[in-house]
């Protein structure tokens, strides 16, 4: 075998990820922390196969899902994947247990899934997602509930109320405002939308370009030209004497409108639609202004004012729930899945580059009777673990996390007493301790250094001299002090200095 093929076969096959213990410990912190909320607000745990009909993402979830998916070859004449998402699974679930089932249904998942992507910081092709979704709730009071569940896990898992935002939208507006303007082939208007910040950055990439820089210095300015309001004085003072991209930032809205409404009117859009359209996905800003605003330019051609009723609804639910000051209205959100019906939404980190989004979701009221199911209503979100990782990780914010490291070490001195500290092990495990045992081989230094590196603070060294005075001696590893205690007030000595 070639040296590079070794090489390239010790690591996880391109766009997937080995999980070692370091990292593996801040995965499960976050798994765990996103699965905690929604059990804390009721819902119930579920799951359904790794392996799914191709079928289910060809006629349910529409967009780029389906050119995304793994396929797998088994017996059955089936066209199986590799699940890319839970949603049109869990619809064929309610479809099914319909009769039987407590609604509304509050249920939440958390798994892994497969995306044949391309990789990027924040995207691979494996991921963890949280799933959370109330079906048989026609209330905006659902979408706000699992709208607040996702801002108490951003929360708590460090991030603070300024340093994320939730975008939200309603699509029954955009279909409104679509058919005022007589545009009908919204399916192709969509992806334009959801791919808005996108296009613009492909546009710059082109330009920058021309203004001689390097591929990844390309990559990350069109990524900060993305979020020009926060990177504006970075770029203005780093380019100062550059001309180009002086001229791009002083252009950059027309070079905005002018890459969105190019492939708007590349889809049939009438120009004058297609800049109504950009202005539409424009509006942005804290959700009661922005409705205002928007409210007040689409009833200029026409649009019905009780489109609204539904987001409005929204808006004071989340008022009243106190994460209001999280939430942005951005017109121009749609999101890519075809099942989407009502209200939809994104989180986003507001500092960092990674252009993805932290969890998205919205209503789907249609996709359980798609599937055979009833009529009826339902919304929810995925959350991945792989943007947020990042984003804590870039923040610091995963110091501690003791996942995997025992804090008390316990070693024999020698066979004679090795009885005596496997019982104690036992019992300090019981209690709840994290407990790693060495036996007695070779020298103890060797062992100490060896418990030091796996992250023990207390060693308790069980000898036969101290076994005599029934106690035993406990050891700080990181201030080397010792001292010994009774074995009967072992367990409450180490609560008191695990707990200090
Ligand atoms: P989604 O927007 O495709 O929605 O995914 C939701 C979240 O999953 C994303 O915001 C991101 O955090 C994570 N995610 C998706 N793809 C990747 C990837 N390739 N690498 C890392 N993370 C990824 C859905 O999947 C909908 N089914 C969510 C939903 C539930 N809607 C209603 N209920």
């Amino acid at each position: 075998m070639s040296k590079k093929f070794l090489e390239e076969y010790l690591y996880a096959p391109h766009g997937f990820r080995d999980y070692e213990p370091a990292t593996y410990r801040l995965i499960k912190k976050i798994i765990s922390t996103m699965e905690e909320i929604p059990l804390k607000y009721g819902y119930e745990l579920y799951d359904g196969p790794i392996v799914e009909r191709r079928i289910l993402y060809e006629v349910k979830s529409g967009g780029e899902i389906v050119g995304e998916v793994f396929e797998v070859k088994g017996k059955s004449k089936e066209k199986l994947v590799l699940r890319p998402e839970m949603t049109p699974t869990l619809g064929r679930l309610i479809a099914r247990m319909d009769q039987e089932l407590v609604k509304p249904v509050r249920w939440a998942t958390i798994s892994r899934y497969f995306r044949d992507e391309t990789p990027q910081r924040g995207r691979v092709k494996e991921f963890w997602q949280l799933n959370v979704d109330i079906i048989g709730l026609d209330s905006a009071y659902a979408d706000a509930e699992v709208i607040t569940i996702l801002h108490d896990i951003l929360i708590e898992l460090g991030l603070k109320k300024t340093e994320f935002q939730i975008y939200v939208n309603d699509r029954r507006i955009l279909e409104a405002v679509l058919k005022k303007l007589g545009i009908t082939n919204i399916d192709e208007v969509y992806p334009i939308l959801d791919k808005k910040d996108k296009l613009l950055q492909e546009e710059l990439k082109k330009q920058l370009g021309k203004a001689g820089l390097k591929e990844k210095e390309i990559e990350l300015l069109s990524l900060k030209f993305r979020k020009f309001d926060k990177y504006k004085e970075d770029i203005l003072s780093q380019y100062k004497g550059n001309k180009e991209i002086l001229k791009i930032s002083k252009d950059l809205n027309q070079i905005r409108k002018n890459a969105f409404v190019r492939f708007l009117v590349e889809k049939g859009i009438n120009e004058s639609n297609a800049e109504k359209l950009f202005d539409i996905s424009e509006i942005h800003g804290p959700l009661k202004e922005a409705l205002f605003e928007l409210e007040k330019y689409v009833s200029e051609f026409g649009v019905e004012h009780s489109v609204f009723e539904h987001i409005k609804e929204l808006e004071e639910y989340l008022e009243s729930f106190g994460v209001i000051d999280t939430i942005i209205l951005d017109a121009s959100i749609v999101r890519g899945f075809a099942y989407y019906t009502g209200i939809i939404f994104e989180a986003f980190d507001s500092e960092s580059l990674i252009p993805r989004a932290l969890a998205g979701g919205g209503r789907y009221d249609n996709l359980v009777s798609v599937l055979g199911g009833p009529q009826i209503p339902a919304t929810g979100f995925g959350m991945g673990e792989t943007v947020i990782l990042e984003i804590l990780k870039e923040k610091n914010r995963l110091q501690g996390v003791s996942i995997g490291i025992p804090e008390i070490g316990i070693r024999p001195l020698n066979r004679n007493t090795m009885k005596k500290a496997h019982e104690i092990a036992q019992i300090l495990r019981k209690s709840g301790k994290h407990v790693l045992f060495m036996p007695p081989k070779g020298k103890l230094g060797k062992t100490i250094e060896h418990f030091a590196k796996r992250g023990v603070r207390y060693l308790v060294i069980v000898g036969e001299k101290d076994l005599e005075k029934q106690a035993v001696t406990i050891k700080d590893l990181e201030t080397g002090e010792q001292e010994q205690i009774a074995i009967k007030e072992l367990e409450r000595y180490l609560n008191e200095i695990i707990k200090n």
